[in-house]
């Protein structure tokens, strides 16, 4: 039985779930927490399709599960993410110290570290998330970009397709999961799919955007020896080009910051 307010005075030993980020590039950016909760955990699953990245979690833990098996063609991603959640819950209820460690920011673009940590504490466990470095922060770093500078939208590439979404054009648009559009929620999110779909977005984006527009395509070194993809091209040419399910989709702003000059008159009546 988990600990609640009447019954956690004799501490027993109850389950508990971490959910952490081990950043981007290997090794270099796992925080000194996230690196402390891999060692003093009884159990550590590893989201993170790279079979280096694999290999140093291993070297931090005895008891390292990969969740990569989870994945299969014919199941829908959904499911698989259930499976995680599951796998996790479970040696949180007999007890165990968890870690479940995912690449990048544990709760960026990541349905099932959110989920896991949501049932954990309705059950009356402990269960937190410590953040990681994200694709976005190393975005910022190698492009430049302060997002403070114009503003700044994420939105996953598919839902911008699904639903009526108003883009803010004199904002930077960040678009993530470009090269999983269109695979229905299936497989592993690891094989990018078809250009189609590009062509769709494509037209999606030209209701906002001129086709010349200089987009980025946009990809964080993983390996420490690796350097980032920098892909500068015109809109019209996103279908095109090859496109990894790690690429990110830059659209910096095409026209300017327009005055509210009625705000302006009202805020500047407020005095200093
Ligand atoms: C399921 S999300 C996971 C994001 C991750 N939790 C994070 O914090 O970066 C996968 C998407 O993140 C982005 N992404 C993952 N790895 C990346 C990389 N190395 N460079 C740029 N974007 C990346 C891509 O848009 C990809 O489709």
């Amino acid at each position: 039985m988990p600990p609640t307010a009447h019954n956690n005075r004799s501490a027993p030993s109850y389950g508990t779930l971490a959910c952490i980020g081990i950043g981007i590039t290997l090794g270099s950016h796992l925080t000194p927490l996230a690196r402390s909760h891999i060692e003093q955990s009884d159990v550590v699953f590893l989201a993170a399709s790279d079979g280096i990245v694999e290999k140093w979690i291993e070297s931090l833990h005895p008891d390292v599960r990969s969740l990569q098996p989870l994945y299969a063609a014919d199941k829908s991603r959904k499911q698989t993410y259930r499976q995680m959640v599951n796998a996790m819950l479970t040696e949180v209820r007999a007890g165990k110290k968890v870690c479940a460690a995912f690449y990048g920011h544990p709760g960026v673009f990541a349905w099932a570290p959110h989920e896991a940590i949501r049932i954990a504490r309705k059950e009356g466990f402990d269960a937190n998330m410590e953040p990681g470095i994200s694709a976005e922060d190393c975005l910022y770093s190698d492009l430049g970009i302060d997002p403070g500078a114009a503003g700044c939208q994420h939105y996953e590439a598919s839902q911008l397709l699904y639903y009526k979404r108003r883009i803010d054009t004199s904002a930077y648009l960040i678009l993530w999961q470009v090269g999983a559009m269109g695979d229905g929620g299936r497989g592993s999110a690891h094989a990018a799919t078809n250009a189609a779909y590009r062509e769709i977005l494509i037209e999606r984006l030209a209701q906002d955007y001129p086709l010349t527009h200089r987009i980025i395509v946009y990809r964080a070194a993983t390996l420490p020896i690796d350097t980032p993809r920098i892909d500068r091209i015109a809109l019209r040419r996103l279908s095109k080009i090859d496109i990894e399910v790690a690429d990110t989709v830059v659209i910096p702003p095409v026209r300017k910051l327009v005055p509210d000059t009625k705000m302006l008159r009202r805020l500047e009546k407020l005095g200093p």
